[in-house]
């Protein structure tokens, strides 16, 4: 084989090896960019989509003041406690650091992992207890303590819910927007940063005018037509 057919045998292997490596080269940068965004997508849904809703309840943690002011407003209760939409769970874990059993209910998976994380973390795990769940799908029967840091749009349905729900010796506490019939008994805090304070045995015993009492179904099915 003469030097010159030598020289282009071995140009064109290059050339193949080359367009090779680039093309796995390719294959590598696509596989990442689509799993990375496989991943973003998989993250960012359970933020956004309640803001695709018809009510939409998005995640805006609770301020320290805000916390404080719950804290306060139950300072001289016990037993079990519920935080409707918990968040990253700062309501739950501060809670519990305070002695009470606290549960959290949330939708977005996300957010129940990283409480569940940070309760651990927090050494608060053996009183707490992180629920991935729809708020109109369960009973909040069982709990003495609820708190609820809502939107206005679902505080007319949600009252109808705890009503019929809770036990007259309960106490419900509302973040930042109050329930719009019954009559709190205290309310803290200013501004952003409000709470108002719901006695159960007097909102148990309140009629609304005209309105129908449902059961936790029944809600579920009206405030899933409205989500
Ligand atoms: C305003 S944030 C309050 C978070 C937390 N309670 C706090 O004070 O820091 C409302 C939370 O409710 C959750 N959420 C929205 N719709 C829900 C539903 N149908 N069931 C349960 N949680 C829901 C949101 O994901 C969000 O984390």
């Amino acid at each position: 084989m003469s030097e010159e057919a030598l020289f282009t045998g071995r140009a064109g292997q290059s050339v193949a090896i080359e367009s090779r490596s680039r093309s796995r080269l390719g294959l590598v940068v696509t596989g990442l960019v689509g799993g990375s965004l496989v991943a973003l997508y998989a993250v960012a849904t359970p933020f956004v989509a309640p803001a695709l809703r018809k009510i939409c309840l998005p995640f805006v943690p609770a301020t320290t003041a805000q916390v404080e002011n719950v804290l306060n407003a139950l300072r001289a209760r016990s037993g079990t406690l519920v935080d409707i939409g918990s968040g990253d769970g700062r309501i739950v874990i501060a809670a519990a650091r305070h002695g009470f059993l606290a549960s959290g209910f949330e939708l977005n998976p996300w957010l129940v992992w990283y409480s569940r994380y940070k309760a651990w973390r927090e050494g608060v795990h053996r009183s707490t207890s992180f629920h991935i769940s729809d708020l109109w799908k369960v009973s909040f029967a069982q709990y003495s303590n609820v708190v609820i840091f809502g939107v206005p749009q679902m505080m007319d349905k949600l009252e109808l819910k705890l009503e019929s729900e809770l036990p007259s010796s309960a106490k419900v506490v509302a973040c930042r927007f109050p329930f719009p019939n019954w009559v709190p008994e205290h309310i803290a805090g200013e501004g952003v940063d409000t709470v108002w304070v719901y006695n159960a045995e007097s909102f148990k015993s309140l009629q609304h005018c005209g309105a129908v009492k449902k059961t936790t179904s029944e809600n579920a099915d009206t405030a899933e037509s409205n989500l």
